[in-house]
């Protein structure tokens, strides 16, 4: 896809992946709407680049998402591209199943039912333009799961699979449907109520967001990133190889 002349809507777009990717398109002069629940951190991030617009709301809650819809709708309708990029990450381990608690499915609510429930939203808005693009963000670890998250990487395969599917249905319409699988990256993810991170190697925000928009002007639909490559391409050809490298056995 061309980078420049659009109107963008990237959830989750105030902190992380989704505030490099905004950073990034609004450098390049188009005009781009950030969405999360906290209210404070997008309008300090949208302050920050002016022109950039924030509506607070939770992918979670469809009626949230309607209420985005019509405002961006109204406001906005020439909006053609929808960056899927909201999601957190928990470690919910099932050896210790006292402690699975009402988070259970939290990443199933957010990362998979939110970025269907958005899609399904905003795809007639989306149809209606000439040429449209809807970015699903999934992640390396949508082709291998890393066990100590085992429902985060069951919402990426999803996510992956659904990319998919939804780009054969659309493949006549005018919307381009487009994978970004990152590698691990540095952000905030997983440090959800307080969780402390675990260890793995993570790439610089700014060498991902660099290499995911030059990927998104090659034209590609599924674009692996960094590390990611590597993983997709184990997983396919070795995969016991794979998931011996994310989840080495101890004990
Ligand atoms: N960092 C990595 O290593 C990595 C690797 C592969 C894939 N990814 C994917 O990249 C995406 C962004 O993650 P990140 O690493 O940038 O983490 P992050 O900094 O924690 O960003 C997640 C963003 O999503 C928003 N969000 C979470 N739940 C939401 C909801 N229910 N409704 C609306 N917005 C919501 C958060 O804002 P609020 O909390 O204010 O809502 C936050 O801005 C995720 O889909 C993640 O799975 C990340």
């Amino acid at each position: 896809m061309k980078l420049a002349g659009h109107t963008v809507l990237i959830t989750g777009g105030g902190t992380g992946l989704g505030g490099g990717l905004a950073a990034a398109f609004h450098e390049k002069g188009n005009k781009v709407i950030i969405t999360g629940r906290r209210e404070k951190v997008i309008q300090e991030f949208a302050a920050r680049h002016p022109g950039m617009e924030d509506i607070t709301a939770d992918v979670a809650q469809e009626g949230d998402v309607q209420r985005l819809f019509r405002q961006v709708s109204e406001k906005h309708p020439d909006l053609d591209v929808l960056i899927n990029n909201a999601g957190i990450m928990q470690w919910p381990d099932f050896t210790k199943l006292e402690t699975l608690d009402d988070r259970l499915f939290d990443e199933i609510e957010i990362n998979l039912k939110g970025l269907i429930r958005m899609t399904a939203a905003f795809l007639p808005l989306l149809s209606k333009q000439k040429e449209a693009a809807l970015v699903n963000i999934s992640s390396g670890l949508a082709y291998m799961p890393l066990a100590i998250s085992p429902i985060y990487c069951s919402t990426k395969a999803a996510i992956h699979s659904f990319s998919m599917a939804l780009r054969h249905q659309l493949r006549n319409s005018p919307v381009k449907v487009l994978e970004i699988a990152p590698p691990g990256v540095e952000s905030d993810l997983g440090k959800t109520d307080g969780a402390a991170q675990r260890d793995y190697p993570r790439m610089k925000l700014d060498a991902f967001v660099k290499e995911t928009m030059k990927a998104l002007e090659s034209g590609k639909a599924e674009m692996p990133i960094g590390q990611a490559k590597m993983l997709r391409i184990l997983s396919r050809f070795v995969p016991s190889v794979a998931f011996g490298i994310l989840n080495p056995a101890k004990g």
